[in-house]
């Protein structure tokens, strides 16, 4: 059973995904810990309810990126940790955690990287007019959501999409996309070439490969 340690900052939805999945057998994984930085997240609930521990650590009361971490990296290590997955964290990770635990940090974030990183991604994704919109779970390395791609979901941009209507929809890909990739890492599935993440055995069916373009008469 792999042990993950979820980093997260809010309301843990995908926490709660990752929970589940464990729960079912789905992935051959188990939450080890659940560190949150924020001490009012209601991810911390979740992990409570599920009898996972919590590692409240407030990065207010750190004085450098760094320290915090060294922080972070103690909890993980005290709960043996060997996979971090970040959900919704919104802090960035200092060299010191990306090299510690390499090509084992995982991250979803709502868009098609490498387009509309950072934050309010489905906003930049409709204010850039894009037709597709995504979630993709890649491997974190230094850059902000530039790691190595692991799994991505695509969704048509509708014309009167809300921001609001495309993170929903956005929002039950990635319940479904992250803990398969989670699996993925956990069977030892994925080899790093480049910048490319190689995943073993993977195979797309037809129907899963198909693409969605409105038709402009
Ligand atoms: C998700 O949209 C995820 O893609 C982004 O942060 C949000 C976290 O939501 N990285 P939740 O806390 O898992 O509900």
């Amino acid at each position: 059973m792999t042990r993950i340690g979820v980093l997260a900052s809010g309301s843990g939805t995908n926490l709660q995904a990752i929970l589940d999945a464990c729960a079912a057998g789905t992935i051959p994984a188990q939450v080890a810990v659940v560190v949150v930085n924020v001490p009012a997240a209601p991810a911390k609930e979740r992990a409570l309810k599920s009898g996972v521990p919590v590692v409240t650590i407030d990065h207010r009361e750190f004085a450098s990126r760094a320290a915090f971490d060294t922080a972070v990296l103690a909890a993980l290590e005290l709960h043996q940790v060997e996979i971090v997955c970040l959900a919704g964290f919104l802090r960035l990770l200092s060299p010191l955690l990306i090299e510690h635990f390499k090509n084992k940090i995982l991250n979803i974030h709502p868009a098609l990287l490498p387009s509309w990183p950072g934050l309010h991604a489905q906003r930049q994704a409709l204010e850039g007019g894009a037709r597709f919109a995504g979630v993709t779970v890649h491997l974190v390395d230094s850059g902000t959501d530039t790691g190595p791609i692991l799994l991505q979901a695509v969704v048509p941009v509708l014309p009167s999409d809300t921001e609001e209507q495309l993170s929903m929809r956005l929002r039950v890909l990635e319940h479904r996309l992250y803990p398969e990739a989670i699996r993925l890492v956990a069977e030892g599935r994925v080899r790093i070439e480049g910048r490319r993440a190689i995943l073993d055995g993977a195979h797309w069916p037809a129907e899963e490969a198909a693409l969605w373009c409105p038709s402009v008469p």
